[in-house]
C-alpha cells in the first residue's frame, strides 16, 4: 500500500514536472484558437521572465489570444512547443531559439502550416522559413562592454584581460564577441591588454576583424554555454592555470549578468586578484545588487518592453494581412531577414535609478527584495 502510494505520488510529480517544462500561460482566453504563440528558451534565467512579463501584458492589452511556452534548454521541447502552437491554430509564431540552427526544423514546420515566423532576439540560421527578426543591436552590446573595460582600465600596460563568451549555438554570442573584439583588439595588439585565458585569441590578436571560423575557435575556449556553473568552473580553472603575474588589477569581458556574477565570485575568491572590472548584460535584478555592492561593474540594459512591443506591433500588422515595418536586415546564411532593431543602454551604479527605477521598468522594492 505504502509502495503504491509512493509510486502514485511520483507519477503525480512527474506529470507536474512535464507540465512545468512546456509551462504555458494563456493570454486573453483561447476561444477560437490561439492567434499568437511565443516560444522562449528557458524559465531558469531571469532575462526571459522579463520578456514573458512584457509579452503577457502587451498581448492581453492588444486583445490577442496568445500562449507563452518555454523550451527549458531543449531543442526537442522547443519543437514540441512549436507543434502544439501550430495545432492551437497560431497565425504568428514569435520564437527565441534555443539553438540557432536546430530551430530550423521547427520553423519550417510552422511555415509549412502557413504561420508567419518572427525570430525574437536570437536569429535562426540557415533556413528561409523565417519572415522577420526583432532584435536588440547585439554588436552594440559587445561594443559597450568592450568600451567600458577600456574607459575603466587601470593605469599602465600589460593589463590582464580575461575573455568569456556566450553559447556557440546562439548567433548572438558571435555578435556580442564581434562588437567587443572590435573595440578591444587595438588595445590587445599594442600591448595595453594581455589576453590571459585563450591561446586562440592570442594567436589572432593582430587581426582587427575575425571570420566566423576564427570567432568559433575563440568561443570554443571561452564559451560559458550561457551557464553560470560552466562560467564559474572555467574562471576557476583559468585562475588556477595563471600565476600572480596575470592577476593583480584585471579586466574581465563577461557576456551576460548570470555568467558575470559567477565569474565575479571566482575572481573575488582569488587572493592574488586585487581588483577587477567586469561587464554584464540584461540588467537582471541580482546584478543590479551586485553593481550596487561593487561586485559587478556594469550591465547592458536591453529594454524587453520595447522588444516585446515591436513583436506585438508586427503580429498586429501580420494579422491584418499587412507587411510589418522593419528598419534593417540580417543575413541568416540563407536569406536577408527583414529586421527591427532596438538600441541598448549602459547601466552602472551611477545611473541605474534613473534608467531602471525612474522609468518604471523596476521598482526599488523589486531590486531590494532580490538581494
Ligand atoms: C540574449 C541575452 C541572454 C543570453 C542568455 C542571448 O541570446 O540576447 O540577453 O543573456 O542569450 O540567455
Amino acid at each position: 500500500m505504502k509502495r503504491f502510494a509512493s509510486i502514485f505520488l511520483s507519477m503525480i510529480l512527474a506529470v507536474g514536472m512535464l507540465a512545468g517544462c512546456g509551462s504555458s500561460t494563456t493570454g486573453s482566453g483561447s476561444k477560437g484558437g490561439t492567434q499568437v504563440g511565443i516560444v522562449l528558451p528557458t524559465k531558469d534565467e531571469p532575462r526571459w521572465l522579463q520578456d514573458q512579463k512584457q509579452f503577457e501584458k502587451l498581448l492581453t492589452e492588444a486583445g490577442f489570444t496568445s500562449e507563452v511556452l518555454f523550451s527549458q534548454g531543449s531543442s526537442a521541447t522547443e519543437k514540441t512547443n512549436v507543434e502544439s502552437l501550430i495545432t492551437s491554430g497560431v497565425k504568428v509564431l514569435v520564437i527565441c531559439a534555443q539553438d540557432a540552427s536546430a530551430a530550423g526544423a521547427a520553423v519550417e514546420a510552422a511555415k509549412a502550416a502557413g504561420v508567419t515566423v518572427i525570430c525574437y532576439d536570437r536569429l535562426i540560421t540557415d533556413t528561409d522559413a523565417v519572415d522577420y527578426y526583432v532584435t536588440f543591436d547585439s554588436v552594440a552590446v559587445g561594443e559597450a562592454q568592450g568600451q567600458y573595460l577600456i574607459d575603466n582600465k587601470p593605469e599602465g600596460t600589460g593589463i590582464p584581460l580575461y575573455l568569456y563568451a556566450g553559447a556557440a549555438t546562439d548567433n548572438n554570442a558571435f555578435l556580442f564577441f564581434e562588437g567587443a573584439w572590435k573595440v578591444l583588439q587595438p588595445y590587445i595588439a599594442d600591448g595595453t591588454f594581455v589576453i590571459a585565458n585563450s591561446s586562440e585569441a592570442v594567436a589572432l590578436q593582430d587581426k582587427a576583424e575575425l571570420t566566423y571560423d576564427e570567432k568559433s575557435k575563440i568561443l570554443g575556449q571561452v564559451t560559458t554555454d550561457w551557464d553560470f556553473n560552466v562560467a564559474k568552473s572555467k574562471a576557476e580553472a583559468h585562475l588556477t592555470a595563471n600565476d600572480a603575474s596575470m592577476k593583480g588589477d584585471v579586466l574581465i569581458l563577461a557576456p551576460n549578468d548570470g555568467t558575470s556574477r559567477a565569474i565575479a565570485d571566482a575572481f573575488t575568491a582569488d587572493a592574488d586578484v586585487s581588483s577587477y572590472v567586469i561587464t554584464g548584460q540584461d540588467a537582471e535584478l541580482a546584478s543590479i545588487n551586485y553593481i550596487q555592492g561593487g561586485k559587478q561593474s556594469m550591465t547592458v540594459f536591453k529594454n524587453t518592453s520595447t522588444l516585446a512591443a515591436d513583436s506585438v506591433a508586427m503580429a498586429s500588422a501580420i494579422l491584418k494581412g499587412e507587411k510589418a515595418s522593419t528598419d534593417t536586415t540580417y543575413n541568416n546564411g540563407k536569406i536577408d531577414v527583414p529586421a527591427k532593431q532596438t538600441p541598448v543602454t549602459v547601466v552602472t551604479a551611477d545611473n541605474y535609478k534613473q534608467v531602471l527605477v525612474d522609468s518604471g521598468y523596476y521598482t526599488q522594492e523589486e531590486i531590494d527584495s532580490a538581494k
